[in-house]
């Protein structure tokens, strides 16, 4: 028998801001997924949160994208926006983009990752939550975990790791795929991820069997809606041990704050800070962007777990250095590259501004105007 595990989040309303999520709305969304458990729909669950992100990590038998279990994270979510609307908690609903369930909830708000496996005899899994940035932040730690021995041992010194990995890696803008090679193509992969704005790691496989190791929500919430409505908070799912990397291989990827784009309304570069549940609130700057991770062997489909795997002090060093490169980057106010690049931006509320001060501009004589920005001519290949 095969399990699935579904990672479903949405942020459906948050305490004193872009924050928090409430107690309140997690108890409503516990009371579906109880309800969903008994009827047997789901084996288990685990209701957590990141920031204002509401995170449901399910597990059944009924395989990805299915519509009863989809059907039960949206009415979760759909409880949970209840209560917030009650409590009059802040952006109450703001993931979710329509008002009627149809199927699954692809294209819908809420970010998804699910993977579909056969249980080894023991399966530790991680699962990594992030609030204030977005999918393309964990290409950085997967290339890590991955592909770059300097990060995991194993990938030299285990056999069964040692043929490397696939990466199947999504154009978030043109809607196609394409799978790639590590280690024989690592420049190739390399040379798409370094835009993690676009092209992002949907999936990673074992290349010896073709075992699934990960999984990434894909879903960019400002691309699907079409206007700025709160930053696609990402999840992802990655397998861990027995010819996969070891959790602290795993886990070693974040231990460089890395820069991810996100925070304060979106619109802001910032360091990556792993932290603990307890500290999984966004405060400075609605930020710094933060990550949690938690730690699970699945048997049979129950969660066994979790174990709250940046609850340690070998992260402290980790989170110091997030602190300085905060420090660091806010000294540049509303300057690049603080501040996300202009493509970027045209996700934000910034064109509202840029539309206003229009009108005011006016035409330059002998001042050669340019048909396209840089960057598009970058991207055509012209000159
Ligand atoms: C970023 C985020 C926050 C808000 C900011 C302004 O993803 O959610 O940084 O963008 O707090 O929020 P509004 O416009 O709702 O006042
Ligand atoms: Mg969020
Ligand atoms: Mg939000």
């Amino acid at each position: 028998m095969k399990t699935t595990i579904s990672v479903i989040k949405a942020d459906i309303g948050s305490l004193a801001g872009h924050h928090v999520v409430h107690p309140d709305t997690m108890a409503a969304a516990n009371k579906v997924l109880a309800e969903a458990k008994k009827n047997g729909v789901i084996i288990d669950y685990y209701i957590t949160n990141v920031g204002d992100d509401m995170e449901l990590i399910m597990t059944h038998n009924r395989g990805e994208l299915d519509t009863k279990v989809h059907e039960t994270a949206w009415d979760a979510f759909k409880e949970a926006t209840k209560v917030a609307k009650d409590l009059g908690l802040y952006a109450a609903g703001q993931d979710l983009l329509s008002d009627t369930f149809s199927g699954n909830l692809k294209g819908m708000g809420p970010g998804i990752a699910e993977m579909e496996i056969e249980e080894r005899p023991a399966e530790p899994i991680a699962i990594f939550m992030a609030d204030k940035t977005e999918p393309g932040a964990f290409n950085y730690p997967q290339y890590k975990m991955f592909a770059d021995p300097f990060n995991t041992a194993g990938l030299v010194i285990d056999p069964t790791m040692h043929e490397g990995y696939k990466f199947e890696i999504l154009d978030v803008y043109a809607g196609e795929s394409v799978t790639l090679n590590a280690p024989e193509e690592i420049y190739d992969i390399l040379a798409l991820i370094g835009t993690p704005s676009q092209y992002v790691i949907r999936r990673v496989y074992r290349k010896a069997d073709n075992m699934i190791a990960s999984v990434t929500s894909i879903e960019r919430l400002n691309l699907l809606a079409g206007k700025y409505v709160g930053k696609d908070d990402p999840v992802m799912i990655v397998r861990v041990q027995h010819g996969f990397p070891a959790l602290g291989e795993v886990l070693e990827a974040f231990s460089f704050p890395y820069l991810v784009p996100g925070w304060m309304r979106g619109s802001h570069y910032g360091p990556l800070m792993p932290v603990s549940q307890r500290d999984a609130r966004a405060t400075r700057f609605d930020g710094p962007p933060r990550l949690i991770g938690l730690g699970f062997n699945v048997k049979n489909g129950r969660l066994v777990g979790p174990s709250d795997l940046f609850d340690d002090p070998a992260f402290d060093e980790t989170r110091r250095l997030a602190e300085q490169i905060a420090d660091y980057m806010r000294r540049h106010g509303p300057f690049m590259p603080h501040r996300l690049e202009p493509t970027e931006m045209e996700y934000t509320t910034l064109p509202l501004i840029q539309q206003k001060l229009k009108a005011r501009f006016k035409k330059e004589a002998g001042v050669a105007e340019a048909k396209k920005s840089i960057y598009e001519k970058q991207v055509e290949g012209g000159d």
